[in-house]
């Protein structure tokens, strides 16, 4: 049997069913082009009756991408069927997706209707779909909880009618792995033309199994995959691409073979994410935040030894750059060096010693330090290297029902003077208290702060301008400590007139 296994991606269809997640035509565009660059083979592009929106995205989509098959979903109906065929007509290779209920549930309660009478309705309509494009998928909705013999009846007569791809969703993501794939090897077996058509797997992910459905499903034959960027799905989601397609990459000896350029994952993985306004979970597999982070200080010294180690993936085979050290409180100092030397700076002896030290006061303070934290910090450090004026000490008393006051010590060329003043803020306390202590005319031209990463317990980062005789200097600072990282920033700039 060929391995090569094929990549429907319906995140703009059943992905995009997710409250919330809705996309315009030129985003839907957007992440087509770039579904495209990913290399799937199939973009379901939306269901065509359901809305003008949907019908126009289909017509755009077509237009735009080259060589992924369009899909475009129907029900039973042949006027579904029509609006679809129509909404395909820019379509280098269009495919309509045609199905109806299969299980009890569905065949009683949703269609009020009987066995006999659905094969009908489903023949009907692939043999109508058929009318108007070659490609016709059908789908057996709710095949998870089907009767297995039932589900190759309709099968077989489907696959006569001329459909050429059979979708067995588990619509309410109730299987289990082994139950699934079962499920496909039975069909294999008892659906006498099932040689004549693929059958794919189309797994929701209510139990969490989603991904390890849709390879059960693999292994046992099926050779098409319908899956979602991210996951993105109605209510716990679609089995996600970039894990079916990372767990057959990585389980090289199965075998299978898909055409998905799995360096650009993350960047798809990002477009969606944004586009759809969906943070992806920090722990999501393959495309986390951290999926290639490394925090405890025995997994640093073993990713550091050699990444397999630690790692069954390479982060450069789905476009991350490299794996993270994430530097903790429990960090060493190898650790340390080694990010701070990735991030294009070197510090030994007491330089390191020293860099060491800022950086466990901060570890104290956040829970991580990022690669942005320490930019800033190494930045800051190779800056008080070269300063003959530094700050000492400072200390405030501000509040809602006290006039702000700041003691500040400052050292020139190693000589230490203390200066307190009082100002409209800490501040401005502060600031006053500097400029009595440097005894020059400076005046502050710009004073900008900002939170270098995420939360409150982050660095802050301050750019400063000041004028002096006409001259403008500017000085930079980051510290967990915003008024001291201001002060810090005021002095370098000072320290910068001749
Ligand atoms: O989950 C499902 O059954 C579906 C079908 C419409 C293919 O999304
Ligand atoms: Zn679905």
């Amino acid at each position: 049997m060929d391995n090569r296994v094929y990549i429907f991606d319906t995140t703009l269809r059943d992905g995009e069913q997710v409250p919330g997640c809705q996309l315009n035509t030129i985003e839907k565009i957007e992440v087509a082009r770039q579904l495209e660059k990913l290399g799937v083979d199939v973009i379901e592009a939306g269901f065509p009756i359901s809305s003008p929106g949907d019908f126009n995205s289909v017509v755009e989509i077509s237009k735009a991408v080259t060589n992924p098959t369009i899909c475009a979903l129907t029900r039973a109906v042949k006027k579904d069927i029509e609006v679809a065929a129509d909404a395909l007509k820019y379509a280098k290779r269009g495919r309509i997706h045609t199905g109806i209920g299969t299980s009890p549930y569905h065949i009683k309660y949703k269609l009020n209707s009987n066995e006999d009478e659905i094969v009908e309705r489903a023949v009907e309509a692939v043999k109508y779909a058929r009318r108007f494009v070659e490609d016709v998928e059908f789908y057996a909705e709710d095949a998870g909880r089907s009767d297995n013999a039932y589900l190759a009846r309709v099968i077989e007569a489907v696959i006569a009618a001329g459909a050429s791809v059979i979708n067995i969703p588990d619509t309410t993501g109730y299987c289990l792995p082994q139950e699934y794939g079962e499920k496909i090897a039975y069909l294999m077996n008892h659906v006498p033309n099932v040689d004549k058509a693929i059958l794919s797997t189309h797994c929701h992910n209510d139990l969490g199994m989603a991904t390890a459905n849709t390879l059960a499903g693999v292994v046992n034959g099926a050779r098409q995959v319908e899956v979602t960027i991210n996951g993105l799905g109605e209510r716990a989601g679609n089995t996600s691409l970039e894990e079916v397609v990372m767990a057959m990459k990585a389980h090289h000896n199965l075998d299978f073979k898909t055409e998905i350029d799995t360096r650009q994952i993350m960047k798809s993985s990002k477009l969606v994410s944004t586009l759809m306004r969906m943070p992806v979970q920090a722990n999501k597999a393959i495309v986390g935040r951290n999926a290639f982070a490394h925090s405890s200080g025995i997994h640093q010294d073993g990713v550091l030894k050699n990444r397999e180690n630690y790692e069954i993936i390479d982060p450069a085979d789905v476009g991350v750059k490299e794996s993270s050290i994430v530097l903790t409180a429990r960090s060493g100092r190898a650790a340390l060096k080694h990010r701070l030397h990735v991030l294009g700076y070197d510090f030994v002896g007491d330089e390191l010693d020293d860099i060491y030290q800022q950086f466990l006061d901060l570890a104290d303070q956040k829970k991580d330090v990022a690669d942005e934290d320490l930019e800033a910090l190494a930045g800051s450090e190779k800056e008080k290297q070269d300063r003959s004026i530094r700050l000492e000490s400072l200390q405030v008393i501000a509040g809602s029902s006290t006039i702000p006051t700041a003691t500040v010590a400052v050292s020139f060329s190693g000589d230490v003077f203390t200066e307190t003043a009082s100002g409209n803020g800490p501040i401005d306390a502060a600031f006053t208290a500097v400029k009595a202590l440097v005894k020059r005319k400076v005046h502050l031209e710009e004073f900008l702060i900002q939170a270098i990463t995420r939360g409150s317990n982050d660095l802050g980062k301050v750019h400063v301008t000041v004028e002096h005789k006409g001259h403008t200097y500017y000085g930079f600072s980051a510290n967990v400590d915003i008024i001291t990282a201001s002060v810090e920033a005021f002095l370098d700039a000072i320290s910068k007139i001749g």
